[in-house]
Formats: C-alpha cells, structure tokens, sequence
C-alpha cells in the first residue's frame, strides 16, 4: 500500500477584518466578553457580493497547487468541505472545478462541519494509498458571514464564526514513515440539533418533535419563511455548554487514538493543530495531554471560528511561520456538529 503525504497548502482569508469592537455596532456584546469566552480578538468577512465559499476556496487551491508543483489539469480529484455551500446544491467541488478550469474529474462535496477537513483528508488519503488518484485536492472554506444573526439574540453564536479557506493538494510519497501516518473518524447524532441550521432542510417536522421549545407551527419542506427569521430559527442554534463538555473529552480520546495507532506519545507531538473552535478549548486540550504552549498553534484571536477551513488556515500558516519542519510530527484534530470529531497524524 502507497503512503500520502500533504504536497501543497494554501489559504486565503479576506481582506475586511471586523474586530470585537466592529460588532457593538450591531449587537449588546462587549471586547471583553468576547475575548475572555472565546480568546478572539477579530475575524474575516467575506465581501457581501462577488466573494463566495467558492471563490475563496478556489484563491487558496491556486497556491497548495502551485506549491505542489502541479498544475490545474493535473488534479484527478477534488474534495470540498464545508456548511456554507455557494447554492443548496450542486456542491462547491463542481463550482470549483468550473472556475479552475479542471478536466472532468470526480468532485465530492463534505458536510462535515467542524470536522470536514479531517473527514476529507482521510478520504484522499483512503485514494491516495489504493493508487485511484495522484493528485487530490482537498478544500476547506466557510463564508459564515451571509447566515448568522447579527442581533443581540444570535451574538453567543455570531461572534464566534469567520469567514476564510484553506486547501491542500494530497500525493503518493515513496519516502517510508513520512506523510500521513493514519486518519480517524468519529460521529454521534444523539446531539444533532444541539449545534445546527436546520433550514433550508427537507425535515417536514418528522425530526421536530426532538427540539424542545420548538414553534408549534406547521413548517414544511424547503422553505425559509419570513417567521423563521423573526423568530430566530432560520439561524444557526448551539447549545454552548454542551458542545465545550464534549469537545473536551473527544478531542484528547481521539488524539490519544492516533498516538496510540501508531505506538506514539504526546511528547512525540511536534505540533497539534486543533480545529479552532474556541481558544478555551485548545487550552483545556493542551492541559489535559500535558503539551507545552509552544506544541499547539492557535490563531483562532485572529480568524474566529472558520469550521472547515480552520485547520488547513493554521497548518498553513504555522507552516509559513516555520513551525512545521521536516520530519515533524503534526497532529490535526477536530470535532463540531453532529456531533462529528476526527484526527490526522503526519510525520511532515
Ligand atoms: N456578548 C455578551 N454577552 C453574551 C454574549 C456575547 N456575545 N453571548 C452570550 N452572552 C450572555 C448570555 O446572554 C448570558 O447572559 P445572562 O447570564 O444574563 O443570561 C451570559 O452571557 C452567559 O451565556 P452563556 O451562553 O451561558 O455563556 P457561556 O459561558 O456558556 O459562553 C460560549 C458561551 C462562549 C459559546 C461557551 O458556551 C463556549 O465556549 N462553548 C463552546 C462552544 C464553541 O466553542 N463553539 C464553537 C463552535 S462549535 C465548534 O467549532 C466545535
């Protein structure tokens, strides 16, 4: 069986930065607040018009491709994750194939949430190794911003979530122990509606009756009514505490499960990138494995929350910073709505 290894990263983050302060303007929240819950200072949005999860998806390929040594012809797959799709459907992979000009290659499209990079990482590497594909490209990108409610009502979730993307290009390797060591995935849809959208959404109401306090109203279909908004619903929900307590139990299980794996430590761990859900739970993670400060990258103060691009944003930008060198051991973790949590271990 053929190893993967990570040819090529890049990301891209627009250039409109809305700091906590920007989102008084819009909403009863404070700097301090947001910081001391969250450790986020500021955040991308993506221009209203014109910058789409696409098209900033489609800016960070160009450079994970470029830096693959490759060209645009020579991707034989594609694999877009994210939760804010240009359109209902098709999927951003078509888009992105479209607008880069690729042959006619097979292009998937991920929903997992906060940990789409690490399910679509571990579904190039599953090509990658069987000798199907040679050079995949995997996308992460969010444009948050078009969808969250900037009032008051929506500011425990809306102040958390960023717009931006990141993207690598997934190769056979013939150097034995390096690239991608193992990939692991998890899921638990006990607590579906506990981090979710649900429109638009075919549900019809035959998951309704498991959301408590919801409007005893018949909704139906796709539709996104003018109620939905008035009353919130159109809008992301999270249960806050609920998300933190598991996120701080799954994210060491599953990191532990690929040292394990691969009869490694956490003092092996050159570097772990956590997807960037909230700078408190990094901290708790890195207690809980006893790393040191310097063994886990955090930019999450800069970006906020970008789901599925938060992971392949940092690894580039700690790779760019030098953090990441030859022979590294890096481990990638994340866990979001479903709920779903993953990990990657690569020895760089
Ligand atoms: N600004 C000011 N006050 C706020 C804000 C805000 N942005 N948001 C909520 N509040 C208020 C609430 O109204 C509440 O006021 P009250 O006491 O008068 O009722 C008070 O702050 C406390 O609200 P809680 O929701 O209990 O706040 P909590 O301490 O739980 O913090 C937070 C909320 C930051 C979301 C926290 O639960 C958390 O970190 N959860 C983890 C979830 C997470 O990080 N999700 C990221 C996305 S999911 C993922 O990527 C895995």
């Amino acid at each position: 069986m053929l190893q993967s290894k990570i040819a090529g990263i890049g990301y891209y983050v627009p250039k409109n930065v809305y700091t906590n302060n920007d989102l008084t303007r819009f909403m009863d929240t404070s700097d301090e607040w947001i910081q001391e819950r969250t450790g986020i200072k500021e955040r991308r949005y993506a221009d209203r018009i014109g910058e789409t999860t696409t098209t900033m998806g489609v800016e960070a390929a160009k450079i994970a491709i470029e830096r693959a040594h490759i060209t645009n012809e020579e991707v034989d797959f594609i694999i877009f994750a994210t939760l804010s799709p240009d359109y209902y459907f098709p999927g951003c992979a078509v888009l992105l194939q479209r607008e880069m000009g690729m042959k006619e290659v097979g292009a998937l499209d991920i929903r997992n949430q906060c940990s789409g990079f690490i399910y679509a990482l571990s579904i190039a590497d599953q090509f990658v190794k069987t000798g199907m594909y040679k050079n995949v490209l995997v996308v992460g990108s969010e444009k948050h911003s078009f969808a969250l409610d900037f009032s008051t009502r929506g500011r425990a979730v809306s102040v958390i979530f960023g717009d931006g993307a990141g993207a690598v290009v997934v190769q056979p390797t013939a150097e034995d122990g390096k690239g991608i060591l193992s990939t692991h995935l998890h899921s638990d849809g006990a607590d579906a509606e506990k981090l979710a959208m649900y429109y638009p959404g075919a549900s019809s109401g035959i998951w309704l009756d498991k959301i408590p306090d919801w409007p005893d109203q018949e909704l139906g279909g796709l539709l996104m009514t003018k109620e939905m908004l008035e009353d919130g619903t159109a809008f992301p929900n999270m249960d806050g505490q609920a998300v933190f307590k598991k996120a701080v139990v799954k994210f060491p299980e599953v990191i532990h499960e690929a040292l394990a794996k691969n009869n490694l430590k956490t003092s092996d761990i050159s570097l772990l990138i956590p997807h960037q859900a909230n700078l408190r739970i990094s901290q708790f993670i890195q207690k809980t494995l006893g790393l040191r400060e310097d063994q886990v990258f955090n930019n999450i103060q800069k970006y906020g929350n970008t789901t599925a691009a938060s992971i392949p944003i940092a690894l580039c930008e700690a790779w760019e910073e030098g953090k990441i060198k030859e022979g590294d051991l890096v481990c990638l973790a994340a866990f979001g709505a479903g709920f779903t949590w993953g990990s990657a271990l690569i020895r760089w």
